[in-house]
């Protein structure tokens, strides 16, 4: 479950507390051309096809899927959102893509 908080984080960025409804609109804009609306489409960036979010999602955290998201990821390019739009595309991601990595062929993915 995700509680949305709507404390604003201080000192250090804090990527657990977006807000997922804003987020919403960041993953539309930001993230959907590659990897999809329903996080599995998987479009080809030098060979590579994007991620499948819905168990990458659950198989990082809200750190490291800021740094891919600001820093990029192999073939995948740093997308330029700023601190809060991170913490609410990540919410948005951990609320639509409930999947876990079983470990094995992403065959018991549910989509969102
Ligand atoms: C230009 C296409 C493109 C866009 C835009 C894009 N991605 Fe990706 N993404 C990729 C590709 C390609 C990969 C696989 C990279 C690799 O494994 O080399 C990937 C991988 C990932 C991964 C998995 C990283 C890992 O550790 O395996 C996550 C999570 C992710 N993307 C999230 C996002 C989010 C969130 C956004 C929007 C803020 C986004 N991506 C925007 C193409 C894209």
């Amino acid at each position: 479950m995700l509680l949305i908080l709507s404390l604003l984080a201080c000192g250090t960025p804090d990527y657990s507390n977006g807000d997922a409804v804003a987020g919403a609109d960041v993953y539309a804009s930001t993230c959907e051309s590659c990897h999809g609306a329903d996080g599995k489409l998987g479009v080809e960036v030098g060979g590579t096809p994007a991620a499948d979010l819905t168990f990458e999602t659950g198989d990082l955290g809200d750190d490291e899927l800021a740094r891919v998201i600001l820093e990029g990821e192999g073939t995948m390019p740093a997308q330029a959102l700023d601190d809060t739009e991170t913490a609410d595309c990540i919410a948005y991601m951990r609320a639509t893509f409930t999947g876990t990595d079983t470990g094995g062929d992403d065959t018991s993915a549910v989509g969102g």
